[in-house]
């Protein structure tokens, strides 16, 4: 069943410090002017969500409040479903975080679906390898757990792999040997999990594509791997011509960790050919082909947290942006400091929460 968050509590969070924020089951706009602590809100939502910031190298230090009394973080949120309520806290005093639900603290506790995107993705996303795989990696991890488990058992007999290669790889060749039989399963099972999640998705893509943004093109999209079609003789085989090379290196050069993902635009590489604007109608259609899928796996949905993505998108674009987002069925966040943008949110959503942020203050 679906989760919403209906109440956000934060102390000392960032710019955010006794703030207690009611929320909307549906849509909650966000607006306010730049470094105001629009962004904030999303971040400790995810947080509470995922148990992590959705920035990378982001820890304790960062995100404790700069203008604090004692370096203690707190936040909580009230998540409900048709069927139950409860409150989730943590409460941060170094890397650590001690989690309570209801009050009754836990050694462990679940993580929440929150997908997020911010106004630089799309632009990550299209030029940025790296981004690409991590992309993929952590959405269908959160879709599959085959996917989840087999990426694990990948990244650690990678990094295994990797460290016997900067150390002194003569020596452990024989041991490299005789884990590559083991490694090279790893890698088949993981592209073939990785190309039938794409083939799932590549049918609502191209139905977003279509209908939130009205263009009459093909989205497709595709996964390139050097490991395609081999079984696992042949990346045997190929690891050892490339030995020498990995050698050297001090690292695996082929292998699923260097796989990337062409999004086609008629058939042609949507990063060469489209305008920075079809780029982003690009993204976001894959992001919500993503909520689709999602939903239909485990039928609820994540909560969505959408930063300021009206840049390079035209009027009719973002109209058509907020008509979906009115038919949708799950709990965004949306922030703007757009003012034409703000303008198109409030006219067209009428059941929907307006916040006004200033200063890390709801006004
Ligand atoms: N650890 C921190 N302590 C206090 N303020 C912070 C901290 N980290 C960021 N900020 C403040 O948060 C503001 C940025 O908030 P953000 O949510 O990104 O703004 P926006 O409304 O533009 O999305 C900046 O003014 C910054 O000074
Ligand atoms: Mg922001």
């Amino acid at each position: 069943m679906t989760f919403r968050i209906s109440k956000l509590f934060c102390e000392q969070f960032r710019n955010l410090d006794h703030q207690a924020i009611e929320f909307h089951p549906g849509i909650n706009c966000i607006t306010g002017d730049n470094g105001n602590g629009k962004t904030n809100i999303l971040e400790a939502i995810y947080f509470l969500s995922q148990k992590k910031s959705f920035r990378k190298n982001t820890g304790f230090p960062q995100i404790l409040s700069a203008d604090g009394e004692k370096p203690e973080i707190l936040l909580s949120a009230l998540y409900e479903n048709d069927e139950s309520k409860f409150t989730i806290s943590g409460k941060m005093r170094s890397e650590k975080i001690d989690w309570a639900i209801d009050g009754r603290p836990v050694k462990r506790r679940d993580s929440y679906p929150a997908i997020f995107v911010n106004p630089m993705d799309s632009f990550s996303f299209h030029q940025v390898p790296g981004f690409r795989r991590s992309w993929f990696d952590d959405h269908f991890s959160m879709l599959d757990p085959t996917y989840k488990s087999l990426l694990n058992q990948f990244q650690k007999s990678l990094r295994f792999r990797n460290a016997l290669l900067s150390k002194k790889p003569n020596q452990y060749l024989a041991q490299i040997k005789a884990s590559d039989e083991q490694f090279a399963k790893i890698n088949i099972e993981l592209l073939e999990r990785k190309k039938i999640l794409i083939s799932e998705i590549v049918l609502p893509i191209n139905e977003t594509f279509k209908s939130i943004f009205s263009m009459d093109h093909e989205l497709d999209l595709k996964v390139e791997s050097a490991l395609s079609g081999m079984n696992t003789n042949a990346v045997l085989k190929l690891w050892s011509d490339r030995q020498e090379n990995d050698v050297l290196r001090g690292h695996t050069t082929r292998g699923v960790h260097k796989d990337d993902y062409v999004l086609l635009f008629d058939g042609m590489n949507a990063f060469e050919y489209c305008s920075l604007g079809q780029q982003k109608m690009a993204y976001l259609s894959l992001l919500f082909a993503y909520i689709t899928l999602f939903r239909y796996k485990f039928s609820s949905f994540p909560i969505v947290l959408i930063d300021d993505v009206s840049g390079e998108l035209d009027r009719f674009r973002w109209q058509k942006l907020v008509a979906h987002l009115k038919e949708s069925k799950f709990q965004v966040f949306i922030t703007t400091a757009n003012e034409n943008f703000k303008m198109e949110l409030l006219n067209h959503l009428d059941d929907a929460k307006h916040m006004e942020v200033c200063n890390g203050k709801i006004i």
